[in-house]
């Protein structure tokens, strides 16, 4: 087993004008789970593919442990992938599939065969070992893919959307269960998705790319609660974060017609930038509703979810028109087209720059 290591690692396509994959750091300790996660075309699958050899690294290097493996052929660089399209041999029985790499190296049928066994044990795939893949579900195709995978024991697993292929409902079992195998092989692990719920449901940590640019690495408790940017607070989370452009005032922002207290050094950092506003962002979740004050929205949509209620407003018209979500009381939700006022908690507000897009806050 190891560590992963991108120092400064670089994938300028041949053609391109600005690198897939910018200067990527980021280390990735032995046996965690790291989830890259952004929106299509940031560089998740290149900074993979450059991990695993199958792109060259135009910059900086990569370590697997202590070896530099930046220009290793991927045969010697130990890790095993899954794609998104499984790459199953369909001629072949999902036996000799989850063996194929073993028989390649010259391992003996025996130790084969009894690797197969156990990756089929811990998968659940004994009774298909002699089916060939198209007499398979999606999920159990999946599951090969993974058993492949896990035979060869590598030093590090890399999994490119695996879970794309599957219906909503067996992508949330199938990431559990990849989840916890991981866990209990303790493979250091680096999983691709475009899904922000499957990052943070899955990651022991979380790094969020765009425009081939690293925006933050955290847990994904911190990443919930301290996004580092902008990007960040409107990408993770759902529903979104709400972010508001708000007036600085005396000791606040003025939001609506309440002034929020926000921190000395929040403010002073936006003033010495030359910014006279600030964009707040308040999660669903804390908001307050009000008699009077805040700001006023008009109820547009109401979504009942049994315990929790998501209120979709706008301000109006002659205020912005800026849409907001709140999350209310299930049992106690507005009507559609009356109008509330929310205020949000102050100490569970997010301040950023409006002109950088960074964090003000704590
Ligand atoms: N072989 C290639 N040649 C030139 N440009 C490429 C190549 N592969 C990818 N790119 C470009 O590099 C950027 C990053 O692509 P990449 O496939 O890493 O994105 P991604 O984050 O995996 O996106 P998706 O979620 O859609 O899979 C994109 O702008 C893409 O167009
Ligand atoms: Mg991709």
């Amino acid at each position: 087993m190891a560590s992963v290591t991108f120092d400064k690692a670089t994938r300028l396509y041949p053609g391109g004008d600005k690198p897939a994959v910018d200067q990527l750091e980021l280390e990735i300790e032995d046996g965690e789970f790291l989830v890259l996660v952004g929106p299509s075309g940031c560089g998740k699958s290149t900074s993979l593919r450059m991990l695993a050899g199958l792109e060259d690294v135009n910059g900086g290097s990569i370590r697997i442990g202590d070896r530099d493996v930046t220009h290793l052929p991927p045969k010697d660089r130990d890790i095993a992938m899954v794609f998104q399209n499984y790459a199953l041999y369909p001629h072949m029985s999902v036996a000799d599939n989850m063996g194929f790499a073993l028989k390649i190296a010259g391992v003996d049928k025996g130790t084969i065969r009894k690797k197969v066994e156990e990756a089929a044990d811990i998968l659940d795939l004994r009774p298909y070992l002699d089916r060939k893949p198209k007499a398979l579900s999606g999920g159990q195709r999946q599951r090969v893919a993974m058993g492949r995978a896990i035979v060869r024991q590598p030093q590090v697993f890399l999994m490119d959307e695996p879970l794309s292929n599957l219906d909503a409902k067996l992508r949330v079992s199938t990431r559990t269960q990849i989840a916890g195998l991981q866990r209990r092989l303790g493979i250091t692990t680096v999983y691709v998705t475009h899904d922000q719920v499957e990052a943070m449901t899955m990651g022991d940590r979380v790094a969020v790319l765009k425009d081939g640019l690293l925006q933050q690495v955290d847990t994904p408790r911190n990443m919930y609660d301290r996004p580092a940017n902008l990007f960040v607070a409107g990408f993770i989370g759902s529903p979104a974060m709400n972010l508001v452009e708000v007036p600085i005032t005396d000791g606040g922002v003025k939001f609506g017609d309440s002034v929020v207290p926000v921190s000395r050094e929040a403010l002073s950092a936006a003033a010495d930038a030359g910014d006279r506003t600030v964009t707040v962002g308040v999660r669903p979740e804390h908001f307050d509703l009000a008699e009077t004050g805040g700001l006023t929205i008009d109820v547009n949509v109401v979504e009942e979810l049994g315990a929790d209620g998501y209120v979709y407003g706008s301000t109006p018209a002659e205020k912005g028109a800026q849409d907001l979500v709140v999350r209310v009381n299930g049992r106690h939700v507005p009507e559609k087209g009356s109008s509330l006022h929310v205020v949000p908690r102050a100490d569970e507000i997010h301040v950023f720059s409006t002109s950088s897009g960074e964090r003000l806050s704590d």
